[in-house]
């Protein structure tokens, strides 16, 4: 397995480029099968997890070719295959998402029950309360989700339980070519659910409400073609912003989108950065000073968000005063505070918060990454840290983010990928 080496303690100065968002490449992607036609998708990340959704679709019949620039162009007229095999949805949760579309479009679907992972339990309750809802015959067994419906499913009424992100885009998808008026409340109101939402009226559905907390679909017979650029990704423009603040350094990241990211903003300027944005760009500038400690909780969008939460802990963990973090959304997704501590960091766990009290500077030492978010917050704690610090098990890296050590290093990082000899 591939592990990242980083010589830290630089400031990191520099421009760097966002790549597509993976949260709304993987349900775009996911929702291309819900077209007969040839649908176009640029802006795609280059990343592991986007790999998979690209062999699902591929193992269900659907062609995908792919240019240099990563632009996808998929064609899904020959699915035949309506089954998304444990082996898959177990390394990417994500392969949910092909669940509503499959259903929606072909009125069948056998899709792996994705179960737990490294940040909690994450049930898929309210995908299958929905669909049940919209007339769907749904069955647990051996670990598959198998969804039956006769003709169309139906469009009714749905009160979400709880805010779910890929729970909402599902039924989105689902309710796309259904009979009659879905309408979502309580929906996630995430850019990415309302990236999905552009890119499915591009194809000729009829969303609106889109991120709002009622999204309303008026059903439609069949989608055609069409040519979609995904968002910028708000996870990856977040985490090179923590890249910065915790070096005490500066950087303008563009091809980003600033409107999306208030509350992410805020908290560095209350960090003591200088934030100024543009329509597509944003920059930050610690002016060499010392970060200070900032208090956070997680909750879905327009809040601060969850994907966010590991790398402000390493933020904190160098900053000046105590800063509590509260971690709202998942239950068990504070993985890497046991890694921080082994570089120095003095961080409490109480329940779901965290209480961090930063110290001048973190020691590099050997980590070991868990799950995605808190691989990042691994590396950048290794930015700032004097020392060498290396992060083993990467590859949860590369599910989320695009050339991290090429895009590190055209700021000044000194990191390096080290390949594995297995
Ligand atoms: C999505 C994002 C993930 C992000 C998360 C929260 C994608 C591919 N992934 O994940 O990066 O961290 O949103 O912003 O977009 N829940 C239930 N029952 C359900 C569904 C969810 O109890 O049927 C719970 C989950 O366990 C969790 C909470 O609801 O505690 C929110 O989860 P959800 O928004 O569904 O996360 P994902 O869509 O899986």
């Amino acid at each position: 397995m591939d592990k990242l080496i980083i010589h830290g303690n630089i400031p990191l100065q520099g421009e760097v480029r966002i790549s597509g968002a993976k949260n709304a490449a993987l349900p775009i992607i996911a929702a291309s099968l819900l077209s007969p036609a040839p649908v176009r998708i640029c802006n795609i990340p280059h990343l592991h997890d986007v790999t998979t959704i690209i062999s699902l679709l591929g193992q269900m019949g659907a062609s995908l070719t792919l240019d240099e620039r990563f632009n996808i162009e998929v064609n899904a007229s020959n699915v035949n295959c309506f089954h998304a095999p444990y082996e898959l949805v177990r390394t990417m949760r994500a392969s949910i998402l092909v669940l509503g579309p499959l259903l929606g479009r072909f009125g069948e679907a056998d899709v792996s029950l994705p179960g737990g992972c490294a940040i909690g339990t994450r049930p898929v309750d309210q995908h299958l309360k929905a669909l049940q809802a919209m007339g769907a015959d749904i069955q647990v067994e051996n670990g598959y989700i198998k969804a039956k419906t006769k003709g169309r499913l139906q469009g009714t009424t749905i009160v979400m339980d709880i805010v779910t992100v890929t729970g909402t885009e599902n039924i989105m998808m689902a309710a796309v070519l259904a009979e009659g008026q879905t309408a979502i409340l309580n929906a996630a109101r995430e850019p990415e659910v309302e990236d999905l939402a552009n890119f499915l009226n591009t194809l000729g559905a009829k969303i609106t409400g889109a991120g709002t907390s009622t999204i309303v679909i008026d059903g439609v017979k069949e989608l055609g073609s069409g040519t979609y650029h995904v968002l910028p990704d708000r996870i990856e423009t977040g985490t090179y912003l923590t890249a910065a603040a915790i070096t005490r350094g500066r950087v303008k990241i563009k091809d980003t989108r600033p409107d999306i990211l208030d509350s992410v903003l805020l908290k560095f300027e209350e960090a003591g950065a200088h934030i100024s944005t543009g329509t597509d760009w944003i920059t930050l500038d610690m002016k060499g000073n010392r970060p200070r400690a900032i208090n956070i909780s997680t909750a879905p969008y327009p809040a601060f968000p969850t994907d966010m939460q590991a790398q402000m802990m390493a933020l904190n963990t160098v900053a000046e005063g105590t800063g509590m973090i509260t971690e709202t959304v998942f239950e068990n997704r504070f993985m890497h505070v046991q890694e921080l501590q082994r570089m120095g960091a003095q961080i409490l766990l109480k329940g779901n918060t965290a209480i961090c009290t930063g110290i001048d500077k973190l020691l590099g030492a050997p980590t070991m990454a868990t799950d995605l978010r808190a691989s990042a917050s691994l590396v950048l704690a290794g930015l700032a840290a004097e020392g060498e610090t290396s992060v083993h098990r990467i590859y949860h890296i590369d599910r989320g983010y695009e050339r991290i050590e090429e895009k590190l290093s055209q700021l000044g990082a000194r990191i390096q990928r080290i390949p594995s000899k297995d």
